[in-house]
């Protein structure tokens, strides 16, 4: 059965013991090192008919290594595991050592004979079930595995550059290919931490259509306008421009092969830019910097490039290449778009899109435009996928690889929106909502839209109103909602698991408020819930409101937070479903009047692994938290709750805050204490003078 979210099947394979990658070049070693990574109990054989390349290959991936450690993304436990089996990858010059391989990924240079050599020598010493894939970013697996014999076991899997950290796939539905294995290539993909993308066996696949088109408009382009000024204006859209990260990827025979093999098999319109074959290196600007460009010369540019995306991604839809969420996030995770070419479209609306597309027809003639209306291109789910297990119960699984299922206004709303459309259903017994991937249920709300709220209060309160939508409604639910805690659930993504009505979790996850650190307060409920609903816990939560402590899922069972606690994912679901069951008929569990709280002991000691505290947002959260225990409803509870968030996002703290994660640094909340020390005694030296005014008797 095929699930939405790859990890709700059961995978057909055991995870492979032996893996080869052929071609020891850039990407096989950087494939390698992810695999490596990721599986720590797999051998990894790297294969080269050059010694000289394995050992730089072999070299590269340890440097990785060492790299990884310096920069303290693993603790010293993952380290010391991941260098000793980076150290064990092997490299040889021997096909017949592959004799055992599981899987094999073929990662040489894009020709279509030697690939189909390789293959036919594979093929010859492995087993047949034993998996067959190939890195091509263009070559169709109709064409590369025509001569195979076995060709249920073999597909493309396309990575993209640096394949050890972009997490994008594409994992190519060839025809021939056994579904069983498109659909374990999923499941494995995503159970180590890459974003599988399925797609269909086109020329160039999907993402690669957008790239090479985008880039070949690109040199189109520079009749009108020079390298430089066209990345300029690119620079709206993308991270790098096409010709900046043309230069980087020495990409310019690369789009004359792949465009001449979209014309070959689609029409002239997708013939190269000729320029391609006399220039070696573009002289154009490096992301950040700009040139300026004349207004009309701007608008020209800025129309084709919207143009070509939008061309392009209307015919991948309309002949089924990919799927709409994949082609945005795709192109977002794999490509350094700053938004995927369907949003875009969204935020120009339909008048905008169509002019752009009319002045396309007329200047490139022959290149594909919309076959549907306008909405039926923007009618798909965003950022969650829906599954029905067990005969009735929805999983809601949050989808947001980039930002570890982090929340925003928009991701709420559609869980809401799912949930609207289901739960009068009788056939539908309940809901389940999960995380995406196994690190992260939610990493909290999305603190890339911190900054817009941070000196505007009142924006702030409605955010987190905004946000809540999904939670109060939620509270007023008879079907039952349950958390299944897949990974990490932090700040905004506990709130939403508080807000269900029953909480399972893996041993291995863990809940956190980080907001202290952030120098604001959450927003959606932390402050006003866990009192009501687990007085038991209180204790904890304030622990964790006040010093951002970690709680581990098998001490929040013990506190009676977490209902139950599964060792693996499957295990988690079933535990989910038996919890759907159970809470059937049963009321929101949060007690609704007001509440005495325990005795808050003061925040001793002010910092936390070193870091300094907020004061004034402690003040801020000690404040709420009391007054919101005093509401009489647990409405006007949850109000206190926003308004506070509001009040803390004008705080120095919250700039500093948000500024240092944005940053990729520790916070310093020294600046924010002091200000607040020194407003402080000022207005106590105002009080005092006031005083001894009015004790002066003034006439
Ligand atoms: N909002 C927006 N983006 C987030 C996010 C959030 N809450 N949490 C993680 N991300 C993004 C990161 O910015 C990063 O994006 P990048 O690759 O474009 O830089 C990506 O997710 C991966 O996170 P990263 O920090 O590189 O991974 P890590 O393993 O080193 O750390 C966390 C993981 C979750 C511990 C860390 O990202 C974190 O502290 N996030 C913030 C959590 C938080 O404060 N939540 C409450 C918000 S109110």
């Amino acid at each position: 059965m095929t699930t939405a979210n790859p990890l709700l099947t059961t995978p057909s394979r055991p995870l492979p013991k032996h893996i080869a990658i052929v071609g020891a070049g850039t990407i096989g070693p950087d494939i390698g090192y992810y695999l490596k990574s990721a599986l720590l109990q797999t051998r990894l054989t790297l294969v080269d008919v050059n010694q000289a390349a394995i050992d730089k290959a072999l070299q590269r991936c340890q440097d990785y290594a060492k790299k990884a450690i310096a920069r303290g993304k693993v603790s010293e436990q993952q380290a010391a595991a991941v260098t000793a089996n980076i150290a064990s990858m092997t490299g040889t010059t021997d096909y017949a050592q592959l004799a055992d391989c599981d899987w094999v990924i073929e990662a040489a240079t894009e020709n279509l004979p030697l690939k189909q050599r390789i293959f036919a020598q594979l093929e010859s010493i492995l087993r047949p079930d034993a998996l067959i894939t190939s890195n091509t970013s263009s070559l169709p697996a109709a064409r590369i595995f025509a001569d195979l014999k076995h060709k249920g076991r073999a597909t493309v899997t396309h990575f993209f550059a640096p394949a050890w950290r972009n997490p994008a796939v594409e994992v190519i539905a060839w025809e021939k290919t056994d579904p069983a294995v498109v659909e374990y290539l999923r499941w494995l993909f995503c159970a180590t931490a890459k974003v599988p993308l399925v797609t269909a066996d086109a020329v160039c696949f999907m993402l690669d259509r957008i790239f090479d088109n985008w880039c070949n408009e690109a040199a189109m382009l520079l009749s009108r306008a020079t390298a430089a000024e066209i990345d300029s204006v690119a620079a709206e859209f993308v991270h790098a421009g096409p010709f900046f990260v043309l230069n980087l990827a020495r990409g310019n025979p690369i789009i004359t092969e792949t465009n001449t093999l979209q014309a070959e098999e689609e029409g002239a319109h997708y013939t190269p830019a000729p320029i391609f074959r006399s220039v070696d290196t573009w002289v154009t600007v490096p992301p950040g910097k700009s040139v300026a460009v004349a207004d009309k010369t701007r608008a020209a540019i800025r129309d084709r490039l919207l143009g070509i995306l939008f061309s392009q991604s209307v015919d991948i839809l309309d002949r089924d290449i990919g799927q709409p969420v994949d082609l945005d996030l795709g192109c977002r995770m794999a490509l350094g778009f700053k938004k995927g070419p369907l949003e875009l479209m969204r935020d120009l609306g339909e008048a905008e899109t169509s002019r752009i597309l009319q002045r396309l027809r007329k200047e490139r003639l022959g290149l594909p435009l919309p076959k549907r209306p306008y909405a039926e291109y923007q009618n798909f789910l965003r950022h969650v996928l829906v599954d029905d297990i067990d005969g009735g119960i929805k999983v809601i699984t949050l989808r947001r690889p980039e930002a570890m299922n982090a929340l925003h206004d928009g991701l709420t709303d559609e869980v809401l929106a799912v949930i609207r459309q289901f739960e009068s259903d009788a056939a539908v017994k309940g809901f389940i909502i999960t995380g995406y991937g196994t690190r992260a249920f939610c990493a909290g709300a999305d603190i890339g839209r911190f900054p817009s709220m941070l000196d505007d209060d009142v924006a702030a309160a409605q955010y987190a109103r905004d946000c809540s939508r999904l939670l109060v409604h939620l509270d007023a639910m008879q079907k039952p909602v349950v958390a299944a805690l897949n990974g990490m659930a932090l700040g905004g993504g506990l709130e939403l698991a508080m807000r269900c009505h029953g909480i399972v979790a893996l041993e291995s996850a863990w809940m956190q408020l980080p907001e202290i650190t952030l120098g604001i307060v959450p927003g959606i409920g932390a402050m006003v819930v866990p009192y009501r609903r687990w007085p038991k816990a209180a204790a904890a939560f304030s622990d964790m409101l006040r010093r951002a402590a970690r709680l581990k899922a098998a001490e929040a069972h013990q506190l009676g937070v977490v209902d139950a606690l599964a060792k693996h994912l499957p295990g988690l679901m079933a535990a989910a479903v038996a919890r759907v069951h159970a809470l059937a008929g049963q009321p929101s569990p949060i007690a609704q009047g007001p509440i005495t709280l325990p005795s808050l002991e003061p925040v001793e000691p002010t910092t936390v692994d070193g870091q300094l505290l907020p004061q004034e947002t402690l003040r801020i959260m000690e404040k709420t938290i009391r007054n919101a225990a005093a509401a009489e409803t647990l409405d006007a509870a949850l109000e206190i709750g926003y308004r506070a968030f509001g009040a803390s996002a004008l705080t120095v703290a919250a700039r500093e805050g948000v500024t240092a994660f944005q940053e990729g640094r520790k916070p310093d909340f020294k600046t924010a204490n002091d200000s607040l020390e020194k407003r402080a005694s000022r207005s106590a030296a105002a009080s005092k003078r006031s005083t001894s005014n009015s004790k002066g008797g003034t006439p």
